[in-house]
């Protein structure tokens, strides 16, 4: 399995003072060097973390592979196909969200989203589909000729009793195996973190996992102390 890491909320801090620290491509690029093999950015319709420039640049500089997830509207599915990034990973997309909070509904919008497919493969770019671990969910996808799919973790992820983990962790297993069967490619993301990771890992059917706010909450606890030591020693010295 590879990891891929989302590199959002480097944008979020960034954008608090409104400069251009810290930079999301250059935390991109300390991601591909620790072994990520995939950059993935959220261009949000709001904007309100990544830009439209930190996905061009993202594209001319990163060297693995560049991830746009994105709702499929038509200014988005403008810039993506512009930038044309190695993939593209389709979301559902609420203004008042603090982040993406469920799968989409394929069955429901089959129609619309063999359209959006199809016109990403005119541009020859490959399409992932971030769904819920359901099985009639994953059958639209393959019937309407997606590239990935995603399977939603956050259930897993909040699940609180053994019970509750397992039954989960089988939602994801079968809906993987399916996905598999049908000749998709299987992606997982969303509050996946150091402490449930593991089972997800052995998951073999699952070909990469998109990590992000447990990956950069981790790094500031582990950078913090080095980086006040560095202060501390630049002013003590004085
Ligand atoms: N996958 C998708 C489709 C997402 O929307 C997100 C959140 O941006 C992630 C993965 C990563 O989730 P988390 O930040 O909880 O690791």
């Amino acid at each position: 399995m590879r990891l891929a890491i989302n590199i959002d909320h480097i944008a979020t801090l960034r954008n608090a003072r409104g400069g251009s620290d810290p930079d999301p491509v250059k935390a991109a690029l300390l991601c591909e060097k620790a072994g990520a093999v995939g950059i993935v950015c959220h261009l949000r319709e709001d904007r309100r973390h990544i830009k439209d420039d930190d996905v061009r640049r993202l594209r001319s500089i990163i060297k693995k592979k560049l991830d746009l997830e994105m709702a499929a509207t038509e200014e988005i599915i403008g810039v993506a196909i512009r930038t044309k990034p190695d993939l593209v990973t389709l979301v559902p997309e609420r203004r008042q969200e603090l982040t993406t909070e469920g799968g989409l509904d394929i069955i429901m919008q089959k129609k619309f989203f063999a359209g959006v497919v199809k016109q990403f493969h005119q541009n020859r770019i490959p399409v992932s589909l971030f769904i819920d671990p359901v099985e009639a969910q994953v059958r639209a996808s393959a019937d309407i000729g997606t590239d990935m799919i995603e399977i939603h973790t956050g259930e897993y992820a909040e699940a609180k009793t053994a019970g509750e983990v397992k039954e989960q962790l089988e939602r994801i297993q079968e809906m993987a195996t399916l996905g598999k069967s049908l000749g998709l490619g299987v992606n997982a993301g969303h509050g996946l973190d150091y402490s449930n990771i593991k089972p997800v890992a052995a998951i073999k059917e699952i070909d990469e996992v998109s990590i992000g706010h447990a990956v950069i909450v981790h790094a500031l606890s582990v950078g913090l102390e080095l980086a006040v030591r560095e202060m501390v020693g630049l002013i003590e010295k004085q």
